[in-house]
């Protein structure tokens, strides 16, 4: 793929009609680098947050081996990178998944009810009787604080019922695994301590030995109406909330950070087509890459790439319109930009590279993009400081 110093280099180069995807892999390679020195245990990249092979290849070159898969389509394309170990994470499974998961050496699984502990069960047992090396991770639903993407309504078990099932997995489990998720975009550590401790009371409730211990994904990112706290202050407390549990000394540990580890390494590169007042008609939205801006109000960064910035000039607030037809496709912002700007300017719109082209579909027609790779840095970073948290990248 065509690789450029940065947007403002490809703008200036041409005029794309599409919407851009461009790619930073070493930005994602950093953040990989960053996770493997820091977590004292498995970095397993949450797959679903973004597949683009050229990010799959730079966490795998920076060191990346496990990966947390949400469904069979994304397991058999894990499947073929080399020395992969995969994680099933999705707590309800089809039958046939669950069977060709197992087939392809898969031995990590999640659940989260004593149906799906059934069925995984079911689904494994061979000529020779049930399988003897299963992996099984008990979803537990913790309460999110502080965080952006709630995760505990749909999946996890709570309570007594929680209690049960830690141990009736026990009974068919090689290796028994508790596992949560904070919710995504969580900004403050104190999360983590929070889960670790209602995750604890559950275990001795229970009173059996957890083997491993997955604390999910939920490391946040930076966006312009976002800064969380210093990803150091996440893994202290981590480290803290595991010293004071009751497991076993040698206990696994596991993480599955999706955003945390590719959010900063894509932007999108969007055209100005139409400007009425301070709204901006793009030709990408939230059937798009912008999706999370749409619906979730994500404010992610933007600049003017077309034109160079007047030192001083005021930036003022904009909103912005995507491609389709629908009124929904809206993305309100604000988005700080040059009060100048005007139709055939192409705007760069950083960090979206969590869950933007994951999500992006093809409604009316739209959907497909330029790709290219970006040499320059994000326009935020979690990533050049390890103590202070976000800061404006340089460059
Ligand atoms: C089971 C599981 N693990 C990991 C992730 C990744 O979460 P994040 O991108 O917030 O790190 C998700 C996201 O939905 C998830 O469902």
């Amino acid at each position: 793929m065509e690789k450029l110093p940065s947007a403002v280099a490809l703008i200036a180069s041409r005029k794309p009609d599409r919407p851009v995807l461009g790619v930073r892999p070493h930005a994602t390679a950093r953040a990989a680098r960053w996770f493997l020195n820091r977590f004292p245990g498995d970095v397993a990249y949450a797959y679903k947050a973004n597949s683009s092979v050229f990010l799959i290849g730079a966490l795998y070159g920076a060191g990346i081996r496990h990966f947390d898969v949400a469904s069979l389509p994304e397991l058999e394309d894990a499947a073929t990178i080399p020395g992969a170990e995969l994680h099933f994470m999705h707590p309800v499974k089809s039958r046939s998944s669950i069977r060709r998961a197992y087939e392809l050496g898969v031995r990590s699984f999640s659940l989260d009810s004593e149906d799906e502990l059934k069925k995984i069960v079911e689904e494994t047992t061979g000529s020779k009787g049930p399988a003897r090396d299963l992996k099984l991770f008990v979803r537990i639903a913790v309460r999110p604080k502080n965080s952006r993407v709630p995760l505990e309504k749909k999946f996890g078990i709570s309570g007594a019922a929680a209690a049960r099932l830690l141990v009736k997995t026990r009974q068919v489990a090689a290796e028994l695994g508790a596992t949560f998720h904070v919710g995504s975009q969580t900004l403050t550590p104190d999360a983590y301590v929070a889960a670790l401790d209602e995750v604890n009371q559950l275990i001795v409730k229970a009173g059996v030995v957890v083997d491993r211990l997955d604390v999910g994904g939920g490391f946040p990112s930076c966006y312009a109406d976002s800064k969380p706290a210093p990803l150091s202050a996440f893994m202290d407390a981590i480290d803290a909330g595991i010293d004071k549990m009751a497991v076993r000394e040698d206990v696994r540990l596991m993480c599955e950070p999706g955003r945390a580890l590719v959010a900063e390494a894509e932007s999108l590169i969007v055209r100005v087509d139409a400007r009425r007042g301070n709204d901006l008609y793009i030709n990408d939205g939230a059937y798009g890459t912008l999706f999370d801006a749409a619906h979730l109000g994500f404010v992610f960064p933007a600049r003017l790439v077309s034109r160079p910035e007047i030192p001083g000039e005021t930036l003022v607030p904009f909103e912005m319109w995507g491609p389709t037809c629908d009124s929904i496709d809206q993305m309100k912002g604000p988005f700080m930009l040059p009060g100048t700007v005007r139709e055939g300017d192409y705007i760069e719109i950083g960090n979206v590279g969590a869950y933007g082209r994951a999500i992006a579909g093809s409604f009316n027609g739209y959907g497909i993009y330029d790709e290219v790779i970006l040499e320059d840095e994000p326009m935020l970073t979690m990533y050049d400081t390890d103590t202070s948290g976000t800061r404006e990248a340089r460059g």
